[in-house]
């Protein structure tokens, strides 16, 4: 694993294999950034020159790779873009970028424009959490090969007020977001719903968050009809797991519910193979939640925060349910399936109602719920509805602050009509067939408990990249969610959510 540190030497004498400097577009060609003037100075004043002579524009991402021919300790100098007046995100995506180009380089020392002289200290906390998130590799599975191997050692040149708080809270994000790309990327071949539970004990024994985990007979005994429902084809059973964290100074609870299927064949309404052999990612909102819940153990925010992960494996067999069955969810609604592949909602929908049961002033769901999401977001931008347009507002906000792409969907009380069921109180899908994002969110509002305030997040695509890596998120598990939630929960404990 990484590991990150605070350093003030000069980038000229650092003792490390390669130095990561910052370049930004000028009229004049690439200009060097803050933080690259010891460098500079190194190479006689000749970094931009050569910069420029290497082809590089300064554009955001770009990577530019100068062998340092003994003009400084380290062998290797990689000049990152960062574009016209870089955003907190854009720097952490530079810093990500440049330390995911650097794998297999052991050692690394990183100076960008903030860490500089001058920087503040949430500048510093953008590097430092860039640089842990591009250092990130799942290695778990390989016994051999090419494969270069993550950096190593970071080294952040800074100086800022605060700077060793700011990168033990990067420290901790990158945790959070590294557990849940680990869950993500393990194939469900080796994570069933009982080891997604063990994840989760494991990571409570840790930090000390209360945990309780109730398995396919205490599901049946209990009512949660939904769980066990989607769960009764496989031969791995499901499980419900409760997790606690509280603050003697807490006068919230947020409630937080994970979508957590360890693996959707979509059932009987089975799915074609391609868009199968990408749903070891469907517990992404399961994995999301209890990322969130280690970070917000370890921060301490004044909330109190209950998380819910609804897990089970989604698969065909004989005794899998059928399209046509009804089941009953906690708390006593029956459900119509008529598609088992539109489990997501009849998990949820459990958890939901029992979040009643712990006095929420707020309840948010995340879930890898709808191919809908990818058609009308794309693969990265979470859709974020609600019952309150505030509290959804809210939540984009925090999400941005986290720096995590969503944007606020409505919820339109006229698609509620298409679910209504010939035999039961509700039908799973609707005979709509347009809005399926919005109409799986209409479907879980009807199980949220009355007058309670909740959001729903939809990570379909921003759960896995299918695609090549960039910025600081690798290919496959991403982290999505998890740095929102924690933020929510630090919006809630401070009363401005
Ligand atoms: N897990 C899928 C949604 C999904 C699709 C996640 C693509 C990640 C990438 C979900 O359980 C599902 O199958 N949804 C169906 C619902 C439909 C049957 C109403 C869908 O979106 O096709
Ligand atoms: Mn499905
Ligand atoms: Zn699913």
């Amino acid at each position: 694993m990484t590991s990150i540190s605070l350093d003030s030497e000069a980038l000229a004498s650092i003792d490390v294999d390669a130095i990561v400097v910052g370049v930004s577009p000028a009229e004049a060609g690439p200009a060097p950034a803050a933080g690259a003037a010891d460098l500079d100075r190194a190479l006689d004043g000749r970094l931009a020159e050569a910069l420029s002579a290497l082809g590089a524009t300064g554009k955001a991402g770009e990577i530019t790779r100068l062998p340092a021919l003994g003009a400084v300790t380290a062998k290797l100098i990689v000049a990152v873009g960062l574009g016209e007046a870089p955003s907190a995100e854009d720097v952490r995506r530079a810093a990500g970028a440049a330390v995911r180009s650097l794998a297999g380089t052991p050692r690394v020392a990183v100076a960008l424009p903030g860490t500089a002289a001058g920087g503040s200290a949430a500048d510093v906390e953008a590097v430092a959490l860039g640089a842990l998130l591009g250092a990130y590799s799942f290695d778990s599975y390989r016994t051999g090969g090419e494969h270069k191997s993550p950096v190593e050692e970071i080294r952040l040149i800074a100086a800022a007020d605060g700077a060793e708080a700011a990168v033990e809270r990067a420290r901790v994000l990158a945790g959070s977001v590294r557990l849940v790309r680990d869950l993500v990327n393990t194939p469900p071949s080796h994570l069933s719903p009982e080891d997604l539970a063990g994840e989760a004990e494991r990571v409570a024994g840790e930090t000390g968050l209360s945990i309780q985990v109730l398995d396919e007979k205490a599901l049946v005994d209990g009512g949660y009809g939904g769980i066990a429902g989607v769960g009764q084809g496989s031969v791995n059973p499901p499980r419900l797991v409760r997790l606690s964290y509280t603050h003697p100074e807490a006068s919230k609870t947020l409630v937080l519910v994970g979508k957590g299927i360890t693996f959707d064949s979509g059932g009987l309404s089975l799915k074609p193979a391609e868009a199968m052999d990408w749903m070891k990612s469907d517990m992404g909102g399961a994995a999301a939640v209890l990322g969130a819940l280690s970070g917000i153990a370890r921060l301490g925010p004044a909330v109190n925060v209950v998380g819910y992960l609804a897990i089970a494996e989604n698969m065909p067999s004989g005794t899998a349910q059928r399209p046509s069955d009804v089941l009953r969810v906690y708390g006593g609604k029956t459900v119509e399936v008529l598609n088992t592949d539109a489990e997501g909602r009849l998990v949820l929908a459990d958890a939901l109602v029992r979040a009643g049961e712990d006095s929420p002033d707020l309840i948010v769901d995340v879930a890898t719920l709808t191919g809908a999401q990818l058609v009308a977001l794309g693969t990265r931008t979470t859709g974020v509805m609600a019952n309150d347009d505030e509290v959804r507002e809210k939540v984009v906000a925090a999400a941005g602050r986290a720096g995590e792409q969503s944007w606020g969907m409505p919820l339109p009380a006229e698609l509620r009509k298409g679910l209504d069921s010939a035999v039961a109180d509700i039908a799973n899908i609707s005979g709509e067939r347009w809005g399926g994002m919005l109409v799986a969110g209409t479907f879980l509002k009807e199980f949220v408990p009355d007058g309670v305030k909740w959001a729903h997040l939809d990570i379909a695509g921003p759960a896995f990249n299918k695609g090549e890596p960039y910025g600081y998120t690798p290919k496959g598990g991403t982290g999505a969610a998890a740095r929102t939630l924690v933020q929510i929960a630090e919006d809630v404990a401070a009363g401005i959510l």
